[in-house]
């Protein structure tokens, strides 16, 4: 089986080291125009969910690096008619030389991995988002390191997720800022507080659990050095809007809370944001607020990511 991201966990610390120093390097010479990392290539970028940032920056991405983005809207494929998912990616596998993959189960983008023979990206599922926490990991190398991004800049540092600590947002970057020795305080209503299956990620990758849970706010704010929110409802759960918008408001970032982080502190968010939810407008267009810097980020980070997968895959018959 090629090599695939599936998982936070799927490079090494090692390795997700090198994807930030190149992600650094691709952000600087973005206009010295396209590589040649993927030439030849064509990658298929499969959504069953919507997206905007995800889809734009993997389109471009795959373009600068050189090869060919077929964008495919999942409705498109026989695959919504019956046909199955280990079909799909083994005829995927006869034409392509990589997959990106937006979809609701982790069980899908395993299957694709599985059964393809490509390198298989994900684009987020109902359980992780690992290109969002990479690229939140880099951000904050940004902001927190004195000269070039650095990984030991997020050692000790305290990163404060606020909201639905149950999603694949508060999930990703328990597992990344697990690695690279963040403090991750995961904080919101004991009923969408993570399930055992996290500690399951954490057990099967090998590396200790360094997150922590709490329903207090203010515990979880003082003294931050990144405050995180991600919307309350995710894709998917849109039936529980109602009760989730009710039990999760004491859970707003607002400048009441984010008064009590680091006072160098940076918000973050993933974007699309619901302002007055999850988040107050003050907040979210605060000077100290790097939402752009994340987006933008995702672009070199996932070109990075991309490079990476065919390195480690070149010369084992993967692509
Ligand atoms: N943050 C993120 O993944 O955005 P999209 O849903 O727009 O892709
Ligand atoms: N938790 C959100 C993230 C969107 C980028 C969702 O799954 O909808």
């Amino acid at each position: 089986m090629a090599r695939s991201f599936l998982k936070d966990t799927d490079f090494t610390e090692k390795e997700a080291a090198e994807v930030f120093a190149l992600a650094h390097r691709y952000k600087k010479l973005r206009s010295a125009g396209r590589l040649d990392v993927l030439q030849g290539q064509s990658w298929g970028l499969i959504f069953f969910k919507k997206s905007t940032r995800t889809r734009l920056s993997f389109e471009a991405g795959v373009y600068e690096l050189g090869g060919h983005p077929m964008v495919i809207n999942a409705s498109d494929l026989q695959l919504s008619r019956g046909e199955t998912v280990e079909d799909t990616a083994k005829i995927m596998g006869r034409f392509l030389h990589g997959i990106v993959i937006r979809t609701f189960e982790q069980e899908m983008v395993e299957k694709f991995a599985e059964n393809s023979g490509l390198p298989v990206v994900n684009a987020l599922t109902d359980l992780l988002h690992p290109c969002q926490s990479y690229t939140d990991m880099f951000t904050m190398m940004e902001f927190f390191s004195a000269g070039e991004p650095d990984v030991d800049s997020l050692k000790g540092k305290k990163l404060a997720f606020f909201g639905d600590t149950a999603c694949n947002m508060a999930y990703s970057l328990a597992l990344s800022g697990g690695m690279f020795g963040m403090e991750v305080v995961l904080c919101g209503p004991e009923e969408f507080a993570p399930q055992p299956v996290l500690d399951g990620l954490f057990k099967e990758a090998g590396i200790s659990k360094t997150f922590r849970f709490t329903s207090d706010p203010e515990d979880a704010a003082r003294g931050a050095d990144a405050v995180y929110t991600d919307v309350w409802v995710s894709m998917g759960k849109e039936e529980e809007k109602a009760e989730r918008l009710k039990i999760m408001a004491p859970y707003q970032v607002n400048e009441k809370l984010f008064g009590l982080s680091g006072k160098n502190s940076i918000f973050m968010h993933c974007l699309p944001a619901h302002s007055g939810e999850e988040v107050s407008e003050g907040v979210l267009r605060s000077k100290r607020s790097v939402i752009f810097d994340q987006a933008e980020n995702r672009l070199h980070v996932q070109k990075a990511i991309l490079s990476m997968l065919v390195k480690k895959n070149r010369g084992t018959g993967g692509i």
